[in-house]
């Protein structure tokens, strides 16, 4: 038996315990069910996810995996455990609620971990350091789960965290993946591109997550693939939107309101613009760098003319400055 192979195990076994915690421990259930079913996660979703909780103390891990017959060596590999000044083993995750991270085979290979309390001092998520079995760069958390979906549907839907991607599962869509642990990387729209060339950014409605979905869609368009957004209202993000206004609304929200990119960083930037017609020629220069990513000609050539119509101005000027830029890059 490998080193590798002895990380999946141990990590598989902390899943183990952290959801027997959850569904059997007398914390579990009384902080860490109750903070889910608060949050509105039905039970199902909770088991198909194997999401946990780490008791508030020490070691509770530790001692369990050792008593099993797991070595102190793989749980401070995994960074499931840490090793202090003295060379005392403590756990990483204590007193939180657990998302345990598969890889796209199934394989457990990093957990994330939500504080329940609501002190700004507390990190909000501690996650899995990278390990000879996690790579955050090219991880998606959820596609394992969502992998089918996303070829049945031939696209996948990106959020921005581990709640969201249970909430969207919970309205009944299954092809939704997060960058968890990362902002998006290049390799990990390899990774969709794999199952399908279609991506619908549904990040937070909220500056960050505005400014996120800007840059995750030039970074999908230079990958070749296609990026539709939609924008969620008052600073909600896909989870807290959900719960807000049921999963049928939900649904009904995304089929309606997805834009293509173009129209979207338009409605973006315009706002932003106001009527100051220095700032909106920016915009006009924004938007055909955007399609200047795309590696297709044919299909940045539409887009060119979807600009034009949309923003008023000539073919013939936007095609000049797309050339410009494109000059530029060589
Ligand atoms: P909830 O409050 O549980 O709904 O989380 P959220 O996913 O809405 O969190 P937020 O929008 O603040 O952040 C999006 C993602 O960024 C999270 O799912 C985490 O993966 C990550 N993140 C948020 N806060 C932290 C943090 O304090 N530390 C680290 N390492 N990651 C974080
Ligand atoms: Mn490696
Ligand atoms: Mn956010
Ligand atoms: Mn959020
Ligand atoms: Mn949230």
């Amino acid at each position: 038996q490998n080193a590798r192979e002895s990380l999946y195990i141990v990590s598989e076994y902390a899943a183990n315990y952290f959801a027997n915690e959850l569904w059997t421990g007398e914390d579990g259930r009384a902080i860490g069910l109750s903070y889910f079913k608060e949050r509105g996660f039905r039970e199902d979703i909770l088991k198909k996810f194997q999401l946990g909780y780490s008791p508030d103390a020490w070691d509770a891990l530790i001692q369990s995996a050792v008593g099993a017959g797991h070595k102190e060596e793989y749980l401070e590999k995994t960074g499931l455990a840490i090793r202090n000044d003295k060379g005392r083993l403590y756990d990483r995750f204590r007193g939180r609620v657990l998302f345990p991270i598969h890889n796209f085979t199934g394989r457990i290979i990093g957990f994330g971990g939500r504080t329940l309390k609501t002190d700004k001092n507390v990190p909000k998520y501690v996650n899995s350091p990278e390990s000879d079995i996690y790579h955050k760069s090219n991880v998606l958390y959820g596609l394992f789960h969502a992998k089918k979906a996303i070829r049945d549907a031939d696209n996948c839907y990106l959020v921005e965290g581990y709640a969201d991607v249970l909430a969207v599962h919970q309205a009944g869509i299954e092809n939704v993946v997060a960058s968890s642990g990362t902002s998006l990387t290049t390799e990990q729209i390899r990774l969709i591109g794999r199952f399908s060339e279609n991506v619908t950014i549904l990040y937070d409605g909220d500056a960050a997550g505005i400014k996120a979905s800007l840059r995750g869609l030039d970074m999908i368009l230079e990958e070749g693939l296609n990026v539709k957004v939609v924008l969620f209202p008052d600073g909600h993000d896909p989870d807290s939107y959900m719960h807000h206004v049921g999963s049928g609304e939900f649904k009904k929200y995304i089929e309606n309101n997805r834009k293509d990119f173009i129209l979207y960083k338009a409605s973006i930037l315009l706002k932003e613009a106001g009527t100051d017609p220095i700032k909106r020629a920016g915009i006009i220069r924004d938007i055909v760098e955007s399609i200047a990513k795309i590696p297709d000609d044919i299909k940045a050539s539409v887009f060119i003319r979807e600009c034009s119509g949309l923003l008023q101005v000539e073919e013939r000027i936007l095609l000049s400055e797309l050339n410009k830029i494109r000059a530029a890059k060589f």
